[in-house]
């Protein structure tokens, strides 16, 4: 019996070798095993609280399973393919240590609501993992915006000079997207909390099992209320790709924010030494690979998300082997995004602005028109569409003459437009534009501190 499968009664002769190889799980699912043993304890539990299984039995089953955690833990189980996967690694497992009692535990369950049940509580653990590593982020997002309130760099838009920001204020704009995608996992949360755990094969059970106690016992907020749906849904799986996949497209786009602002032309922002490469044939690099990975690896967060939607499209009701390669998907989607959000929080945290050349920038490329056109309809009540012209105007003479807007003369500036005097002058000033951009989410220096005085309570 004991190199024997389950199903050996039912399957005549040996499994092919290959088959098994190829077909078994237990080298991705090895990674439920916390979470299988602890929905078996529980139904356990269950299965003697409804005097389904002895007492005895019961105990010795719940016994047995600790043992095999602990086994686990320590590195001193061995996993076999033959066995197919964590459910009947363990279930082996438990034959071996207590014999037949072990018989008992697979009583009103079947593998397809023990997965689904485990998978669910992983998903939840590592959604809350997930959380503290963004969180972790945020808090460093926010340090570093404290000490940049005041530094003024190039806002872009097409990646061209288009107007003077805070430095803070742009650290920040990624904040928020890391805001949004705490929530997204904050959500999917809630959305998986219910237990599937008694759904059995895909119709329910005969057995008089507890299901609300199952459910309450492993964290869930309710029961599944339709069997066949238990085990043939993996939404949750998808869920947690997607807002996988979305925070990790947000951290490539900081990462490629500052391969750029690290790149010579550039040259806004360095690193610590600790987190770059030098190159194996030029002696003077140094590279900045962590940005680069975070970049290039949101392609296999994408991936895991779009081979999971591939899976499960078209897929008849309800359990089917096709499913059985989820994990394996999630897995990955967790380690790669957890990766970066580490990456990230080093490349943050390593980050030191070139604050000389950042004041340069955003004096450059005309970045205070648009505060000279505005100037014009406040003071001289001319319509935005006629200042905005008259401004072009400015800029086409600045840029023949090879001067910033800042280094014009009011006597230059009035053979564009006459009625002005020195006031007009202060304008062209990069710290006057972005202060004096007050509208509620503006690049101003009160508007910043008082958003990080909020961002301060939301992430602690
Ligand atoms: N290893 C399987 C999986 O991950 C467990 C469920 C098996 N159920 C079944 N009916 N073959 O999906």
């Amino acid at each position: 019996m004991k190199n024997k499968t389950v199903w050996a009664n039912r399957l005549k002769g040996k499994t092919s070798l290959s088959f098994q190889k190829i077909g078994s799980s237990i080298n991705a699912d090895k990674r439920l095993y916390e979470q299988d043993i602890a929905a078996s304890i529980v139904h356990t539990k269950m299965l003697v609280k409804q005097k389904i299984i002895g007492k005895k039995e019961g105990s010795k089953i719940i016994n047995g399973l600790k043992k095999i955690k602990s086994q686990i833990d320590k590195g001193k189980f061995k996993f076999q393919e033959k066995f197919e996967d964590i459910h009947l690694n363990i279930e082996k497992k438990l034959f071996e240590l207590i014999g037949p009692s072990a018989g008992f535990l697979h009583t009103a369950r079947s593998r397809n609501d023990q997965v689904v049940t485990d998978f669910k509580l992983w998903i939840k653990k590592s959604s809350k993992e997930t959380i503290a590593n963004i969180n972790s982020l945020m808090k460093i997002l926010i340090k570093k915006a404290e000490k940049n309130i005041d530094t003024v760099m190039p806002g872009l838009t097409h990646l061209k000079n288009a107007q003077p920001i805070s430095f803070a204020h742009y650290l920040l704009s990624y904040f928020e997207m890391l805001k949004r995608d705490k929530k997204k996992f904050e959500n999917n949360i809630k959305l998986l909390d219910e237990c599937p755990l008694g759904s059995a094969a895909l119709a329910g059970t005969s057995y008089k099992i507890d299901r609300n106690y199952t459910s309450r016992q492993l964290g869930f907020k309710k029961p599944t209320d339709n069997s066949i749906d238990s085990v043939a849904d993996r939404d949750f799986a998808v869920d947690f790709l997607y807002a996988s996949a979305l925070c990790a497209m947000h951290l490539s786009r900081l990462a490629e924010d500052f391969i750029i602002f690290n790149s010579n032309a550039f040259n806004l922002i360095s690193f610590d030494d600790s987190i770059l490469t030098g190159s194996s044939i030029m002696p003077q690099k140094k590279n900045p690979d962590p940005a680069e990975l975070i970049r290039g690896r949101v392609g296999l967060n994408y991936g895991n998300l779009n081979s999971m939607l591939t899976i499960m499209k078209g897929l008849p009701m309800s359990y089917f082997k096709d499913l059985q390669d989820d994990k394996k998907l999630v897995f990955d989607g967790f380690d790669t995004l957890n990766d970066s959000l580490v990456l990230s929080l080093e490349l943050v945290s390593s980050m030191k602005p070139n604050k000389k050349n950042m004041l340069k920038m955003a004096n450059e490329g005309f970045t205070t028109a648009t505060d000279f056109a505005d100037y014009l309809v406040k003071e001289k009540k001319l319509t935005f569409r006629e200042s905005y012209a008259v401004a072009a105007k400015l800029v086409n003479y600045a840029e023949k003459k090879n001067k910033l807007l800042s280094e014009l003369s009011l006597q230059e500036i009035m053979k564009i437009y006459k009625n002005l005097d020195k006031n007009v002058l202060k304008i062209f000033d990069v710290n006057n534009s972005m202060n004096s951009k007050k509208s509620y989410g503006g690049t101003s220096t009160a508007n910043v501190k008082s958003m990080i005085k909020k961002y301060k309570k939301e992430v602690e």
